[in-house]
């Protein structure tokens, strides 16, 4: 045994001999690199609420970290964080108004060994007088987005003693998704949000994934009382993936309901829509749920009160990443416009939808899978409940390229549309326009008459000087190949012969009515929505405009096009 042992020394002298000389080097590289990186450790400080504000600075990009605020022994506040350690990118606001005069605890796991970001906790008396808000470079002017931090899907939109509501998927802490919270903003005309600080936060059932709300006017839930209809939101509680109900009899302040009105039903399960179905005098559901082998499918269910909900029926949609009927369901009824009769419409987030009929428990549908919007990144619209003129107004989610710079805010939403079902050439078809509302946002206008456009044309629209633009157009393409508007650089070109326009590699059909194309295009930082076909073709482009682009042009190739009119209007900002 001793003899092998020495022969194994013997022969493999030198590959002990450097092994262990790695070794050391590596044991003291790596000795080298602890005592030069600083440790992290788990950080405590108690202070007491004094302010409206807990202000928490933020670095994009740095490395998260969770903190937990505790109040009364209870963790009432957790979320990551990208916690500046040095200077911050910007400052996020966290109400802690409601507990004055209390001992708060502020965890931080974990924190660099010696920071002082938190040795004096920064309490404001308001969210910020930062003069640059709403100026910001990439803000949209004329659309909403959050004040501070992430949006994703707009949520329980809901028009509520004489305001409209709009909640928001929203990370208050960052301006990438999560720590899901519903932001709440309201608005007297559709165009000018105020926000109202953040209605529900993640709790024991998980973030607060997306759902609507409903007043609940006869007070079936009993939540509200004679003449003060409750306002009643629905959400998915993303850990239980059970849907959950909060309520507000002010329009500011919400309540949760201390049990889930549903629990989860197979799998994943969310972005319960609720809406109230007169013929048959109950509350309906629809709720998105994932079956088995990846079938997407809407859940309808029934309800007298809110709370206590029957399954009634499901509809199936697409299957693995056919999006059809996947997540955001949003159900409404409408009248076929020029006649009395009426029909349901069924979407998923990706607008898609189905025509059919309902009978309080079954959707039939009789025309499946047309395509709604066809642009890019608009996502998880939805349509206010109550809307006071009987208007069905829709906001999506418009996906935005603003994670940009110092950006303090990201994501936005579109402008407000209303939606029509109407009988069209190509059968039944929901179309979407702009909210009349935003004709409010028009300053100055550049009318242009009549004019035949074609080789060697100078450019009509060279007088404009224009940051956010309204345009109205409407020509005949005659004998023109293309006819192409250019707004701020980005490109909207029609190809006559396929009858499609073409934005920035994003392709739909256009197709003439009466031989005319009739566009109206929005143009924000944050991009383009065009409407054409008098609302047939909803395409909204998401793109950054050139701050220093402020000319439009119109041309025409391959033949001339007979213009019949264009307007432009130059527009206000919603924010200031
Ligand atoms: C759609 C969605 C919803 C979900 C929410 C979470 O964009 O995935 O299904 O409730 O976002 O933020």
């Amino acid at each position: 045994m001793v003899n092998r042992l020495l022969h194994f020394f013997k022969s493999n002298f030198m590959k002990i001999v450097s092994g262990i000389f790695f070794l050391t080097l590596l044991s003291i590289t790596a000795w080298g690199q602890q005592s030069n990186a600083p440790a992290e450790v788990n950080y405590s400080n108690y202070f007491t609420a004094e302010k409206n504000f807990l202000v928490l600075p933020v670095k994009n990009g740095a490395p998260k970290r969770n903190i937990e605020l505790w109040v009364d022994g209870v963790n009432t506040r957790f979320f990551d964080i990208e916690l500046a350690e040095d200077t911050p990118d910007w400052l996020a606001y966290l109400d802690i108004s409601q507990w004055k005069g209390k001992q708060v605890e502020l965890r931080v796991d974990k924190i660099k060994q010696g920071s002082r970001v938190f040795n004096a906790v920064a309490q404001s008396d308001t969210d910020g007088d930062d003069s640059n808000l709403y100026k910001e470079k990439f803000r949209g002017q004329f659309h909403f987005s959050p004040k501070r931090g992430w949006t994703n899907d707009p949520n329980g939109m809901v028009y509520y003693n004489g305001e409209y509501h709009l909640f928001f998927q929203h990370n208050p802490y960052g301006r990438g998704w999560g720590n899901m919270t519903w932001g709440h903003a309201v608005s007297k005309d559709l165009l000018h949000w105020e926000e109202v600080g953040d209605a529900l936060h993640p709790d024991q059932s998980g973030p607060m994934f997306s759902g609507g709300a409903v007043i609940d006017e006869k007070n079936t839930s009993g939540l509200g009382s004679p003449g003060k209809p409750a306002m009643v939101a629905f959400y998915t509680g993303a850990r239980s993936w059970a849907q959950c109900l909060a309520w507000s009899t002010d329009g500011r302040t919400f309540q949760k309901l201390d049990k889930p009105v549903l629990p989860r039903i197979n799998k994943d399960n969310r972005d319960p829509k609720v809406i109230w179905h007169e013929p048959s005098k109950q509350w309906v559901m629809v709720l998105y749920v994932e079956r088995d082998k990846g079938q997407h499918s809407i859940q309808f269910l029934t309800s007298p009160n809110l709370k206590n909900w029957t399954k009634v029926s499901s509809v199936n949609g697409g299957i693995g990443g056919d999006g059809y009927l996947f997540e955001c369901p949003e159900f409404f009824e409408l009248k076929i416009e020029g006649s009395n009769e009426k029909k349901w419409i069924l979407t998923g987030a990706n607008s898609e939808y189905a025509i059919g009929t309902f009978d309080g428990k079954v959707f039939k549908p009789e025309i499946e899978k047309l395509k709604g919007q066809q642009g890019r990144d608009f996502y998880a619209a939805q349509t206010f409940s109550n809307e006071p003129k009987g208007r069905r107004i829709e906001i999506g989610w418009w996906r935005t390229n603003t994670d940009r710079e110092g950006m303090n805010f990201n994501q936005s939403m579109s402008i407000p549309l209303e939606l029509k079902l109407e009988s069209r050439a190509q059968g039944l078809r929901l179309t979407r326009m702009p909210v009349k509302e935003l004709e409010g946002l028009r300053d100055k206008t550049y009318s242009f008459g009549k004019m035949k456009l074609g080789k060697g044309s100078a450019n009509p629209l060279a007088s404009v000087d224009i940051e956010l633009a309204e345009i109205r157009l409407e020509f005949a393409p005659g004998t023109a190949k293309d006819v192409a508007l250019n707004v701020r650089g980005v490109p909207v070109v029609y190809n006559a012969e396929k009858q499609q326009l073409t934005i920035d590699g994003v392709t739909a059909p256009a197709p003439l009515i009466k031989g005319k194309q009739r566009w109206i295009i929005y143009a924000d930082r944050t991009g383009l929505e065009v409407f054409a076909g008098d609302g047939l073709l909803f395409m909204p482009v998401n793109i950054n405009i050139k701050p220093e682009n402020r000319t439009l042009s119109l041309s025409a190739s391959g033949g001339t096009a007979a213009i019949s009119d264009i307007k432009v209007y130059a527009l206000k900002s919603i924010w200031h």
